[in-house]
């Protein structure tokens, strides 16, 4: 986590109009929705819809497929969520996962210290015995600020029936803990050598203190992280190559290559277990920010882990009979950041006045998202709701095997309309000519070109425009 990703400045607060459009498509057509609305709702968690869990579902996939499936030497993982508490004090996140935060003793609103130190031009590690004697004051009503605090962004709950100190366990603030602790388990059981990564998906958790702009920054989240176990010698040479992997994933899926930029860490920004850090930078609406972290964590992890716990997580090298304990080259991405990426890089405004100056203007949205990502793949679309009975096994038919609707309510433009929208990639229309010439019209989401396709042959021409 860079301190940038973690800064809430003013920007964020404003509301972007891109952001506004995501955000009402998002609940208009059952991608996103904010948790526990009905009881007006809960802060910073939120809950995808029908089509947000397809996409959602989608994103993953596609990492699982080039990070695992694709890979000899990548090996998948699924850690519980809860785990050992001496877990964290190894690696650092009992002491040092924390924000620095003051309250205002009027109104009660709780900043993070360091942003109010540095909008004044001082350093953000700087404690002031008092921040009235540094000339700041609540932003908000002008109070008083209380001294700082250290923060633990992890969430605390009891395991058992006593709620006792002795009881206390944490959510994972990070999937990547449960990876390094089955590092002996995966090598034993799955017959890799070094260099070799395990990847895995799943919820973490954190108490952030500002977050915001949607689903960028949420208290509990998913991350998609993947951690490459190397010989030390090797290390510069796979973190390079890791950034590169990773670039080529966002490129390879359609991500607008000029909104997507490398960030190097400065060595003042480096999180507590990293030697070196490049962030996968996206150029959202609000602001360029973290998509994703690429981090050489040395031997920090394992290490730490072999002091606490007392095993030996070194490595044998059986060929130069080496023995050392792994550096590791981690890809550490956050399912839900890049599920809204995917979103704002598809939202496409087309004007349907098509060179006729005099139409009424109207624009129509187009969520250009790769095929792989569309939540829902093919639509059928019968041209009359009398058509049901020939087109329904049509329908039954393809959703075998691709996420499929089938609409026929409302004019033949409207229903392509709201596919559009929802970035359906086909849309497959059943005319009356169809139940005799036993064909249906194919149309392309993005060149709108119709095709006139015959039914026997749908599944193969799917096939391939899908493959
Ligand atoms: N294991 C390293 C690690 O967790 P991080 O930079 O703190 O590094 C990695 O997090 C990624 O997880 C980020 O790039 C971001 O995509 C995602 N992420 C982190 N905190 C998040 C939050 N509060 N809400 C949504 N996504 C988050």
């Amino acid at each position: 986590m860079s301190k940038k990703d973690q800064s809430d400045k003013p920007s964020e607060s404003k509301v972007n109009p891109l952001m506004e459009k995501i955000v009402s498509l998002a609940k208009r057509r059952g991608f996103i929705f904010q948790s526990s609305e009905i009881y007006g709702g809960i802060n910073s968690i939120y809950d995808y819809g029908p089509l947000g869990v397809e996409l959602k579902n989608n994103v993953k996939k596609e990492w699982w497929k080039a990070m695992v499936q694709m890979r000899n030497n990548v090996e998948g993982l699924d850690s519980g969520i809860l785990m050992h508490p001496k877990i964290w004090e190894a690696s650092g996140h009992l002491a040092g996962f924390t924000d620095p935060l003051v309250d205002c003793k009027k109104c009660k609103r709780r900043f993070r210290a360091d942003h109010l130190l540095e909008a004044k031009g001082l350093k953000p590690d700087f404690r002031p015995a008092s921040f009235s004697e540094e000339g700041i004051d609540c932003p908000e009503c002008g109070g008083e600020l209380t001294n700082v605090r250290d923060f633990n962004l992890m969430f605390k709950t009891f395991m058992g029936a006593l709620e006792e100190s002795s009881a206390e366990i944490y959510l994972r603030p990070e999937t990547a803990q449960g990876i390094y602790v089955n590092f002996p388990n995966v090598l034993n059981s799955s017959r890799q050598k070094l260099p070799f990564g395990i990847a895995q998906i799943g919820k973490a958790f954190r108490n952030e203190i500002t977050p915001g702009n949607f689903t960028f920054r949420m208290r509990e989240f998913e991350q998609m992280e993947m951690q490459f176990f190397v010989n030390p010698k090797e290390a510069d040479k796979w973190f390079e190559y890791w950034q590169e992997q990773r670039l080529n994933w966002y490129l390879d899926l359609g991500v607008n290559k000029d909104k997507l930029k490398f960030r190097k860490h400065a060595s003042d920004e480096l999180a507590h277990y990293a030697k070196a850090a490049m962030d996968v930078e996206y150029d959202f609406p609000f602001d360029q920010r973290e998509l994703e972290g690429i981090h050489n964590r040395g031997e920090w992890d394992l290490s730490r882990h072999q002091k606490f716990s007392g095993k030996d997580l070194q490595y044998q090298d059986q060929e130069n009979k080496e023995k050392f304990t792994p550096y590791i080259i981690e890809t550490s991405g956050g399912v839900d950041r890049c599920t809204l990426m995917f979103l704002l890089n598809a939202y496409t405004e087309v004007d349907t006045r098509s060179g006729d100056e005099d139409a009424k203007h109207e624009t129509e949205v187009v969520l250009k998202l790769d095929k792989r990502l569309a939540p829902i793949k093919v639509a059928i679309l019968p041209l009359s709701k009398k058509l049901e009975k020939d087109a329904m096994p049509l329908y039954e038919e393809i959703r075998k095997s691709y996420m499929c609707q089938y609409d026929d309510a409302g004019s033949i433009g409207k229903r392509y309309r709201r596919q559009d929208e929802i970035g359906t990639p086909y849309c497959v229309t059943f005319d009356f000519d169809s139940v005799e010439d036993k064909k249906v019209t194919v149309r392309d989401r993005d060149t709108m070109a119709q095709e006139r396709i015959a039914i026997s042959e749908l599944k193969d021409y799917l096939t391939e425009k899908f493959c």
